[in-house]
């Protein structure tokens, strides 16, 4: 067992544009003695961030156990480590096996979220991925190749809820992709998505249909890097006003006829007690937490 004296910092390093690095993730870069970063889809101007001496390495070649025995004898020797991970840690970032090792070792790690290259590519499309009556739910989810998909888990078996949803590291797998959501019941004219490098210079959106994602794909010979997100909230069309057939629902939590905690519906008709206690729950709030809603 080490003496933990330093500490590992799994930082999210957002989708590449560097702008995209929370102010915690850039400090935590700033100081460390350490820095492991994924070199394959972390922006390398991250690493201008370091401080004088800290040593850099990218992680791309590296095994696990090489990359924790560096964090492991870093720390040993008190040394802070920052383990930059592409996009948000928690999503497909191998952080379980990577913190098993910190525990077994006793060594204090944190984990610090990042922009996720979903969010990241949300934003480029100008899209809400959560448009009422049209999807409420996303599903971030993969397409199964060499690795095993839990069951229940197959992509028809997702795309069964009609919902958004944005497939990781699948881009190769497009044609079946397209195939198993049309099973699931998606339209040929459901619009899809597929946003390639986001955040950085050769960044590429390609929009398209369940029809033709495929060969627009195949077009663009993208193979890696790559987001193939899918549903009906991603229609440009939605942001038009008034679009015939496209339909206008709005979320409650603006609206004037909506009372919640903090505002009162302006609308004549007073709101049932049980609207009032929904928009609280909806809103996030609770009379005993007082939590603010997002
Ligand atoms: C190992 S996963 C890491 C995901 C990351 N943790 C996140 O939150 O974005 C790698 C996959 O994420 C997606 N990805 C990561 N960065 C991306 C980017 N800048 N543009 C598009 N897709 C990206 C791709 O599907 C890629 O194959």
């Amino acid at each position: 067992m080490t003496t933990a004296k330093g500490k590992v910092y799994f930082v999210g390093g957002g989708p590449g544009d560097p702008d995209l690095l929370t102010i915690k993730a850039k400090r935590i870069i700033e100081s460390a003695d350490v820095i492991i970063y994924a070199d394959s889809l972390v922006h390398p101007s991250i690493v201008e961030f370091a401080k004088d001496g800290a040593e850099v390495h990218g992680s791309k070649e590296m095994t696990l156990p090489e990359m924790m025995r560096l964090a492991v004898d870093s720390v040993a020797q008190g040394k802070t480590v920052a383990r930059v991970q592409s996009g948000d840690p928690a999503i497909y970032g191998a952080m379980i096996e990577q913190m098993r090792v910190l525990e077994s070792e006793g060594i204090e790690y944190e984990v610090i979220p990042g922009v996720s290259s979903a969010f990241a590519a949300a934003a480029v499309l100008k899209a809400e991925l959560t448009v009422p009556e049209i999807s409420q739910t996303v599903i971030l989810t993969r397409a199964e190749g060499r690795v095993a998909m839990p069951p229940k888990e197959q992509l028809k078996d997702l795309a069964a809820h009609g919902c958004t949803v944005v497939i990781f590291m699948s881009i190769t797998r497009t044609t079946r992709i397209v195939r198993e959501f049309r099973a699931a019941g998606y339209s040929k004219d459901t619009p899809v998505a597929v946003v390639y490098r986001v955040g950085w210079p050769d960044q590429k959106v390609i929009r398209g249909t369940l029809a033709d994602i495929a060969a627009k794909v195949r077009e663009a010979k993208i193979t890696l890097q790559a987001l193939v997100m899918v549903g009906r909230a991603l229609d440009p069309a939605l942001r038009q006003p008034e679009q015939p057939g496209v339909g206008s629902a709005t979320s409650h939590l603006y609206s004037a006829e909506y009372t919640h905690l903090y505002r009162k519906s302006q609308s004549r008709t007073k709101p049932a007690g049980s609207r009032l206690t929904k928009a609280k729950e909806e809103s996030g709030e609770s009379k005993t937490t007082g939590a603010k809603a997002s």
